[in-house]
């Protein structure tokens, strides 16, 4: 494979903002020569939050609107980190989430709304992606989930086939993301790659925040609250007997399931001003608790080590939580800043990284995580 320098783009349920890395691929390494993050506004994250309830004519304006506002973000990275157009070789761009229903393909207890266990699944980004072809005059690759779940696949998750590629040939790893949600994978060698939803990821705790605050803050930062607050342990653990947590993989959540409705549900009498502390600490405990299981059920035997990516890697307190949890089982947590690899650049890498693969029909795509029938090559390409 030649030298090329590729762009990815990543928008994740966190709604926090846009990633954006301009990486190097050549051969099979791939390094992340820059990258951004061009946060949201409080009023635009609470607005595609909210965009599962929106009707078509609404929808599809949204659609356009983030399209255009990540065509200007593009611009400013490119302006600020001096990148010609013309020397980028692809665009991928995940888009925005706005819809996640995977099929699991049979009937499940404890099911929440959103899914549709036994029926056909479905999955919805947006983002116009055009606007980024229009902006740059470069071939964008965008939408890489349906073609998984047309293949029988839950559409997710998608990075086990960077942590293969990444990681594939070494000893092996557990490769953790904290976004909105967390999805945890695991290669090596000698391991089948294989990667699942473990759980809660920020968007628990950030809306618990977000609510607390009144809509002043989005979100825990350097996990402040929770450190100040004490965690209720037994609630932990009854929150830990849901059935999802206990679930053979592969496994991937309704990206909506940890939102205000479940704190409602699960914290009734606690979601105000008085307890925020002790229900921060109690929501990262819980968060952190998910992840630990996830790997203990789940690590493929000599794994001994956690690499923690996306935006919960900021976050010491959930970090220090892993860590101890996962200390009497002898296993390394780290952030990927330690392997040179900023938190919130793993995922838009990787979609560079798919974009670049499909612009020549390889594949992209790893079918043991996602549970479809075989590879496919993912992604839909507006060519240039
Ligand atoms: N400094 C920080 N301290 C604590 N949490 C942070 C920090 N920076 C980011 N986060 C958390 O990371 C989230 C964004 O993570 P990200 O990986 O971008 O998620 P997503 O992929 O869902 O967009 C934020 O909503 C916030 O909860
Ligand atoms: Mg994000």
């Amino acid at each position: 494979m030649k030298k090329a320098d590729i762009l990815g783009l990543m928008s994740g349920t966190s709604a926090d903002g846009l990633s954006i890395a301009l990486c190097e691929a050549a051969g099979r390494a791939l390094s992340v020569k820059a990258f951004g993050n061009y946060p949201y506004t409080a009023a635009l994250q609470a607005r595609i939050i909210a965009a599962k309830d929106l009707k078509a004519p609404e929808l599809s304006a949204l659609n356009f609107e983030l399209g255009r506002l990540w065509a200007g973000m593009v611009k400013r990275f490119c302006r600020a980190h001096k990148i010609a157009y013309k020397n980028i070789a692809v665009i991928g761009s995940h888009g925005q989430t706005v819809w996640h229903a995977p099929h699991f393909g049979r009937a499940l207890p404890g099911k929440s709304a959103g899914h549709s266990p036994g029926k056909q699944g479905h999955t919805m980004q947006i983002g116009e992606a055009s606007f980024i072809a229009e902006e740059t005059g470069r071939p964008v690759v965008c939408d890489f989930r349906p073609a998984d779940m047309a293949a029988g696949g839950e559409g997710a998750p998608l990075i086990p086939f960077l942590d293969e590629y990444l990681y594939g040939g070494g000893e092996p790893a557990a490769l953790q993301n904290i976004g909105g949600v967390g999805n945890i994978a695991f290669a090596g060698k000698g391991v089948k790659t294989s990667g699942f939803d473990t759980g809660p990821g920020n968007s628990l705790m950030d809306t618990a925040v977000h609510r607390l605050s009144g809509g002043r803050l989005s979100y825990d930062k350097g996990g402040a609250w929770a450190a100040a607050g004490s965690a209720d342990t037994e609630k932990v653990h009854r929150l830990l007997e849901a059935p999802f947590f206990s679930r053979r993989p592969p496994k991937s959540l309704d990206r909506n399931e940890y939102s205000l409705g479940y704190l409602q549900k699960h914290f009734s009498g606690r979601l105000n001003k008085k307890y925020g502390p002790d229900l921060l600490a109690t929501l990262n405990l819980f968060t952190a608790a998910s992840i630990a299981l996830a790997f203990r059920k789940f690590a493929p035997r000599g794994t001994k080590e956690l690499i923690v990516s996306g935006g919960g890697a900021l976050n010491p307190v959930l970090m220090d939580n892993i860590a101890a949890l996962l200390l009497p089982s002898g296993v390394r947590v780290r952030s990927t800043a330690e392997l040179g690899l900023h938190p919130l650049a793993k995922e838009p890498a990787c979609f560079a990284l798919l974009a670049w693969l499909a612009l020549r029909g390889r594949v992209n795509h790893c079918p043991s995580a996602t549970g479809a029938r075989g590879p496919r090559v993912l992604g839909k390409i507006i060519a240039r």
